[in-house]
């Protein structure tokens, strides 16, 4: 099948690249002329492990190409993927303009009759709208086909291939077999809806687990009053099936692209049809509290965090990604920063982007120059670097062995042992 993928963000270059090694001809699009040379020269924007190799791979073999001519691209494709970004606007929606620009330039290019798959996340009834839109433009027929994507950064590549499910949204059932058939490979439940509801499917299970962490952290935090602990209680919850053990870890708050973005662009959209969303609402306010706990604990440990040294373990909003939307880390730091505290921070690969995003903190180069003379570390992010560190080294280096364990990953009675004050989220 010829594809064309417009967008070479996350969603749009993971897409085109499983497409195409699934054996479609992709051609991949964007408007930015450095990315796309970039991308012919093999260099890949963003860090996602598996991602590199399946753009050479197919880059290589032919299936996939990248190019900047959104007309010629739309001409020799039947199937068009919308995965341009759709930003927070002020007002908490997402801003659709980019998805618009590609609806309309697709109207005008469209040689014959097109099915245009929205792959963003986009509110209820954007495909009927990216319809309207394209066919303003063109006599040619336009189909649309809701397609959300659920993949995960750090594990994208292998959840594309691998879906749980894949949502098909239509109300045209010949477009929606066609945009079946190029999952059919893939060893997983197709589930064919209507656009309406492929577009809420997105937005009600991100929603979804964003509450589901929400609420084993109000939990967590209760555990900690009555003697409980939160690593017990989520293990003896999930083993319910009707629960599930996934998204009951405790921490340290949700961050990333995509929780804190929908979960307030599902409030948004509900508020604008007069429906107020409240366990949602409170997920929200649960998760912005959470972010301050790791500094709460901190905070009565000492009688002032000024001039203390803190050690910060993780940046990245979560293990294997270098991106920092939203992560709790930036919270925890500012606040500390607030505190007139002195951070010093590692993280295995976001220290560069968070060179871009936070300012005033140090950067050591691994946990045992961090933890050098600090009076306290915080543990943010649960990278596979940090499970198994020397505590003894890192307590000799230390000024005071304090630890907080904002993922609760540490063998908490290993720590007490080695003279540890140990402090996790709920235990
Ligand atoms: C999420 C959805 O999982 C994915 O389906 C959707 O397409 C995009 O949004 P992502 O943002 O990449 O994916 O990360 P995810 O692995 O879901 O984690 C999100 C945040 O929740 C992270 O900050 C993580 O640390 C936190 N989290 C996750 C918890 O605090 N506890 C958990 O049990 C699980």
């Amino acid at each position: 099948m010829k594809i064309a993928v417009f967008g070479t963000g996350y969603v749009g270059l993971v897409a085109g690249a499983c497409l195409a090694d699934l054996g479609n001809e992709v051609i991949c699009v964007d408007v930015d002329e450095k990315k796309i040379s970039d991308l012919k020269k093999g260099k890949i924007p963003i860090y996602e492990p598996g991602l590199e190799a399946i753009v050479k791979k197919n880059f290589e073999e032919k299936r996939l190409t990248f190019t900047i001519n959104a007309k010629e691209s739309i001409e020799n494709s039947k199937i068009i993927f919308i995965a341009v970004g759709t930003p927070q606007s002020e007002s908490g929606e997402a801003d659709l303009k980019y998805v618009f620009q590609v609806a309309e330039t697709i109207g005008k290019n469209a040689n014959e009759s097109k099915v245009i798959v929205d792959k963003s996340t986009v509110p209820i009834g954007t495909a009927k709208k990216v319809k309207e839109k394209a066919s303003e433009f063109t006599q040619h027929k336009i189909e649309v086909v809701s397609n959300p994507e659920f993949l995960r950064e750090g594990s994208a590549v292998k959840d594309f291939l691998e879906p749980d499910r894949v949502v098909i949204g239509s109300d045209s059932k010949e477009a929606a077999e066609l945009i079946e058939s190029l999952y059919k490979p893939l060893d997983c439940e197709i589930l064919i809806t209507s656009s309406e509801s492929a577009e809420m499917i997105k937005y009600a299970s991100n929603a979804f687990l964003a509450t589901k962490i929400s609420f084993i952290n109000e939990i967590a935090n209760l555990c900690e009053k009555v003697g409980a602990d939160v690593k017990e209680v989520s293990k003896g919850m999930g083993l319910d099936n009707r629960i599930g053990k996934h998204f009951l870890d405790a921490g340290s708050g949700y961050g990333g692209s995509c929780f804190p973005k929908d979960v307030q662009a599902l409030q948004k959209i509900a508020h604008n049809v007069g429906c107020e969303l409240s366990i949602i609402r409170e997920a929200e306010n649960v998760n912005k509290k959470q972010k301050t706990i790791p500094v709460e604990k901190l905070k009565k440990e000492f009688d002032s965090l000024e001039g203390k040294k803190i050690a910060v373990l993780g940046l990245a909003f979560k293990p294997n990604t270098d991106d920092m939307r939203e992560a709790s880390s930036i919270e925890i730091i500012n606040y500390l920063l607030r505190e007139k505290a002195k951070v010093i921070a590692v993280d295995p690969i976001a220290q560069e982007t968070a060179k871009k995003i936070l300012s005033g903190i140090e950067y050591a180069k691994n946990p045992y120059d961090a933890a050098k003379g600090a009076d306290a570390l915080i543990l943010i992010t649960e990278w596979n670097e940090f499970l198994e560190l020397d505590f003894e080294k890192i307590g000799r280096e230390m000024n005071s062995k304090i630890i907080i364990d904002g993922r609760n990953i540490y063998n908490k009675e290993n720590l007490k042992k080695l003279g540890f004050k140990y402090l996790g989220i709920g235990r």
